[in-house]
Order: C-alpha cells, then sequence, then structure tokens
C-alpha cells in the first residue's frame, strides 16, 4: 500500500470544519449506512457543529451511519464530563439522529481494558471497516493516543499519553493534575486500515507536526507521517498550520 497525502490549504478554521463535515455528508449520501471514524479535542468541535447543522437544515441522516471513537481515557465512566463519550453525546450524538447502539466508544471504566481494545477491533471488523476516519494531530505528531515511537501495524491498546500530551489536555480539566495517565486508542494500524482518512489541523501551534508529518521522513517518530503510506489521506489546514509547510 502506498499512497500520498492530498492537501488542502482553507482560510480558516470555519472553511476546514465546513470542507471536513462536507466529505462526511458526501459519503453518508452516497452509502447511508457507512461507518464513520470520529476524533475529539477542540479541532472537531466546529466540525461536528457543521454536522448538527447539515442535519437540522439540509436532511441529512446518521438514522443508518455507525460511528467509531479514536479514544477513551482509561478510568473515567460516560458521565464524566471529560470522558470522549460525554463530548461525542453533547457535541455530536444528541443532536443528530444517529442511534444509540451504532455509537462505539471504549469504555473507560471497562474491567479489562485489553479486552474492550479486542472487542472494539473485532466490532470495527464486524460492520466491515472505517469508511472515513477524521483525525486531529497532536503539536507532537500523535494522532489518537499513538504517542511518538508507536508501531505503524498497532491496534488497539492501553497506553499511557506522553506528558506533553497530558498537559495540553489538562486545559479542558478544572482540577489540572485529575487528567488520566491511561487511555484506550485506536492502533496506528487500526486508522491506516480506513478506507479514507480526513486529518484536520488549526493554528500555528499545528505547524511544526502537520511539516513533519507531511514533508518529514515516514517514521514513527511522527505518528501522522505514517499516514504517508496511506492510499487516500487528505490533510485539511488552515494558513497557519500550513505556515511551515514549503
Ligand atoms: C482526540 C484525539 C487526539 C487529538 C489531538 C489534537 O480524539 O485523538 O489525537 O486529535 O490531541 O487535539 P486538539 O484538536 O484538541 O488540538
Amino acid at each position: 500500500m502506498s499512497g500520498r497525502i492530498d492537501v488542502l490549504v482553507l482560510d480558516d478554521e470555519a472553511a476546514v470544519a465546513s470542507a471536513a463535515a462536507g466529505l462526511f455528508a458526501e459519503l453518508i449520501r452516497r452509502k447511508p449506512n457507512a461507518v464513520l471514524g470520529l476524533a475529539t479535542g477542540s479541532t472537531p468541535e466546529p466540525i461536528s457543529a457543521e454536522m448538527v447543522h447539515l442535519y437540522r437544515d439540509t436532511g441529512l441522516s446518521f438514522a443508518k451511519a455507525r460511528a467509531f471513537n479514536l479514544d477513551e481515557y482509561l478510568g473515567l465512566d460516560g458521565d464524566h464530563d471529560q470522558s470522549y463519550r460525554f463530548f461525542m453525546q453533547k457535541r455530536l450524538f444528541d443532536s443528530i439522529d444517529i442511534r444509540a447502539w451504532n455509537t462505539f466508544i471504549f469504555d473507560g471504566t471497562a474491567l479489562d481494558p485489553e479486552q474492550e481494545c479486542r472487542a472494539y477491533e473485532a466490532k470495527i471488523r464486524a460492520v466491515g471497516g472505517v469508511d472515513l476516519w477524521l483525525l486531529g494531530i497532536g503539536g507532537n505528531g500523535h494522532i489518537a493516543f499513538n504517542e511518538p515511537g508507536s508501531d505503524p501495524a498497532s491496534r488497539a491498546r492501553v497506553v499511557t499519553p506522553d506528558e506533553e500530551t497530558v498537559k495540553a489536555n489538562s486545559r479542558h480539566f478544572a482540577d489540572p493534575s485529575a487528567v488520566p495517565t491511561r487511555a484506550m486508542t485506536a492502533g496506528v494500524g487500526t486508522i491506516l486500515d480506513a478506507r479514507q482518512i480526513v486529518l484536520v489541523a488549526t493554528g500555528a501551534h499545528k505547524a511544526d507536526a502537520v511539516a513533519q508529518a507531511l514533508e518529514g521522513p515516514r517514521s514513527s517518530d511522527c505518528p501522522a507521517s505514517l499516514l504517508q503510506e496511506h492510499p487516500d489521506c487528505t490533510f485539511l489546514l488552515d494558513s497557519a498550520a500550513a505556515s511551515q509547510l514549503c
């Protein structure tokens, strides 16, 4: 498998959100029971808002779609306001017609997290694989919670996010020391299996990671650079995130 990443540089965050949501809309119109791969974090927030707009104002229906999320903190219940399940319910799922039983996010309180990860992979296989996976990128080039050093063939597993990631994510927590130090994540291999991938990045703080991913060597040192081997991957960037590209 080999590919070339398509890059689209757009004016601002709103244009990136609209383009990303547009890709999902196009997919769902073509394939109503599509399997969506979703992400949390600040970058996808306006994308979720745009999807809600498409549902409310253009009749786009998610009723037959299935959705998998990239990751979840270990130890947080889905009702915890910093869990990724909570984020998805509030930002997207509660505002569209997707069926609850078609949304798959790791259970942060699973008694056997490794088994939870195996079950996640099995569910993805059972629905025929992910059609389109939305990704953000960390300042260190991580995708999902696949930190530098992650195996390109890695599958869903329990991980310990880097200190830098824990620190970056602490901005969302009232008590910064309460950020869980372990998580469950889709692996790099899980992500690369998707038929299509779209990575979104906005803001100058992402510019270095974006340049490494696109113009650096394909290496686990920058997990997002491993996307270079995917046959259908697009980066949607605002001009600030693209500012360090040659
Ligand atoms: C979230 C995720 C993370 C984020 C990344 C960027 O589900 O998988 O890899 O995409 O940390 O986060 P933001 O968008 O908050 O800068």
